[in-house]
């Protein structure tokens, strides 16, 4: 089985994806930390982040041994990688490795931006996750804070603002949900409580099939 979780707060670091995917023993790959990896390339090169050329070669040589660098994390990076994630070449350079992924068995847990629309428009179960963007930033400052990283709240709403109007208005990929997406909105769910909704999205399609 392969679950797609896409929406501007799907990922919360991985965290709504990790958690579905253990809960069924699949495999979970956080797709932003891809589009990351090749942002932060770029950002060690001392490269312009808009050099398409680039970009495109750091997607080619996408090494996911990097994948756990904690910088990858931060605000900074994620800004950069919602640039370079804008480049269609960057994000054909990137398909196959995520579909490669979504195969394998036993199952898969992918999170991201285009999963249901575009990497696994099969996927099993695909659910959009929403969150009102004051919550989302207020949960970034902390994350931020908890990693020692400066945060001011209303310059990370500021932030997360404007990527996802980047994410949404790209021509390639843009930000949407599937139209047989399941919507879960996180706004005043925990963690936990998260989780669970996610888990009786997937257990409602189940029984229906
Ligand atoms: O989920 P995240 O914050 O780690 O994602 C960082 C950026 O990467 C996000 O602003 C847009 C881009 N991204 C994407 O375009 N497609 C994906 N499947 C995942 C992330």
């Amino acid at each position: 089985m392969i679950i797609a979780i896409d929406g501007p707060a799907a990922s919360g670091k991985g965290t709504l994806g990790k958690r579905l995917a253990h809960h069924y023993g699949y495999r979970h790959l956080d797709t932003g930390v891809i589009y990351r990896a090749v942002a932060h390339t770029l950002m060690e090169a001392g490269a312009d982040l808009n050099d398409e050329a680039l970009a495109v070669a750091a997607a080619l040589e996408l090494d996911p041994e990097r994948f756990g660098n904690p910088v990858l994390k931060t605000q900074k990076v994620g800004d950069a990688a919602s640039v370079v994630s804008a480049f269609p070449r960057v994000r054909e350079a990137l398909v196959s490795f995520q579909r490669q992924f979504a195969a394998d068995p036993p199952g898969a847990v992918l999170d991201g931006r285009d999963i249901g629309t575009v990497i696994c428009p099969d996927a099993d179960v695909k659910i959009f996750v929403i969150a009102d963007p004051r919550v989302r930033a207020q949960r970034r400052t902390l994350e931020a804070r908890s990693r020692g990283e400066d945060a001011d709240e209303d310059a990370v709403l500021a932030d997360i603002l404007k990527r996802d109007e980047r994410d949404q208005n790209r021509s390639t990929a843009p930000l949407r949900a599937a139209p047989d997406a399941h919507t879960l909105d996180n706004s005043y769910l925990d963690i936990e409580a998260g989780v669970r909704a996610a888990i009786a999205i997937v257990e409602a399609v189940r029984a229906k099939r």
